[in-house]
């Protein structure tokens, strides 16, 4: 099997429901961005989450796929530097997710809260379904097909990705301990030669009679540092530290995404549902024309009446897109109605038409070649494949299906 290093590992996903809009780039694809330097990372279009929700009307799934992807291309996701996909073109997730379903507690579905919230909200459809009750066990098969270590989500996905490492731990505790597993971590131990074996032994009792962290992270950079043992005892060696069995799938961590504070052109969150929207590479006219009927402060009639800016949507933009000079100016002329608010919006305008321009740079060439984008896609499958065939290789095997060749 190849080594993977789960602390190392990103993946996140995201429903295709339509364009995206400049709350999702703030949100979401400026951070992936950011990552796509520091991680491997793997993005993938969770178009089987979006027919839990949409399995009555899949049309708008399907014509949003592609256009999503060349919204995350345009926003400058780089795929040399990331790995992206469609989850229903890699059917390993679907085999794990069916794996995972033998040992999850229906307890557990129930009680994730997007479960009943979600049913709430979204009356007008049927979500009593089978599908839409594994959503969150599906999203685990999903990060721990990769063993990924970090996935970035919202808050509102943290507790999907709490669920996964309670399956992950209740995995790894039932079928971690292959026979004779002490025998063969005590041999792995002894491989690692006198002086590590000692210092691990001794981390490894402060943490099981102590309960100290710091051992447990000191005993896990020890092992990381082994060139002489095989990745099984490696793996094998971090789950005996914590006097469990092998971990087969790591637990992931949610890297949570900072809440995006950008306000729609009505001063609400800007969202597909409230109308509100600066789309992520809209026409130019049109976006001039949005932000000059944007929402100001209110109190603010006459050209005459001082404004305040804390009460004001257009200056919430200004903070994100503005720099330090240009934010001074709205500060100081709002308030004593030195300037117009037409005048504020004039350098926001130009900002954000501007980067704009960059992502329907960036776009065009896609746009113009899609089988350029169907490459990206197709490489990206067989990568994600290629990892994802490892891991189930792996779980097919201590669940007792080995004999399926
Ligand atoms: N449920 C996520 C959302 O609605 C999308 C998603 C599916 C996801 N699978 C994932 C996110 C795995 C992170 C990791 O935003
Ligand atoms: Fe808002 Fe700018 Fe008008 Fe002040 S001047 S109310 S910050 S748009």
């Amino acid at each position: 099997m190849s080594s993977v290093e789960p602390e190392q590992r990103v993946l996140s996903g995201m429903r295709p429901t339509g364009r995206l809009h400049l709350g999702h780039y703030h949100g979401v694809l400026a951070n992936w961005v950011k990552l796509q330097h520091e991680y491997e990372c793997f993005f993938f279009v969770a178009d089987w989450h979006a027919l839990t929700t949409h399995y009555d009307d899949p049309l708008p799934i399907e014509s949003s796929v592609w256009d999503m992807v060349i919204d995350w291309l345009a926003a400058g996701v780089n795929p040399g530097s990331a790995t992206m996909f469609i989850q229903s073109r890699v059917p390993e997730h679907a085999e794990l997710h069916l794996l995972l379903s033998m040992i999850t507690p229906l307890g557990w579905l129930e009680r994730v809260p997007s479960f009943k919230d979600q049913q709430e909200k979204l009356k007008e459809k049927d979500l009593a379904t089978y599908g839409f009750l594994g959503y969150p066990l599906l999203q685990s098969a999903d990060i721990l097909i990769y063993r990924a270590g970090r996935v970035p989500v919202g808050a509102d996905q943290v507790s999907h990705v709490e669920i996964t490492r309670e399956i992950a731990r209740r995995f790894n505790h039932l079928y971690g301990r292959d026979p004779g597993f002490e025998e063969q971590a005590e041999q792995a131990i002894a491989k690692m030669g006198k002086k590590n074996a000692k210092l691990y032994r001794s981390l490894r009792r402060r943490f099981l009679e102590q309960g100290d962290e710091e051992a447990l992270e000191t005993a896990r950079a020890l092992l990381k540092e082994q060139q002489n043992i095989s990745f099984g005892d490696r793996e094998r060696l971090y789950g005996y530290i914590e006097g469990g069995g092998k971990v087969i799938l790591p637990e992931p961590q949610a890297l949570l995404t900072p809440e995006a504070k950008l306000p729609g052109t009505d001063g609400q969150k800007m969202s597909k549902s409230y109308g509100n929207t600066i789309g992520l590479r809209e026409d130019p006219d049109e976006v001039s024309i949005k932000i000059r009927r944007m929402q100001t402060d209110p109190a603010r009639v006459r050209r005459t009446d001082p404004g305040d800016p804390d009460k004001c949507p257009v200056w919430q933009l200004h903070d994100i897109y503005s720099d330090e000079d240009t934010k001074e100016w709205v500060q100081q002329g709002c308030r004593n109605a030195g300037i117009g608010c037409l005048d504020c919006k004039k350098p926001l305008e130009d900002k954000i038409i501007a980067q704009q321009k960059e992502f329907r740079d960036r776009a065009r060439e896609y746009e113009n070649n899609p089988d350029l984008v169907y490459s990206i896609i197709d490489e990206g499958c067989e990568r994600a494949r290629a990892s994802a065939r490892d891991t189930l290789q792996e779980v097919r095997r201590v669940m007792g299906l080995e004999y399926r060749r």
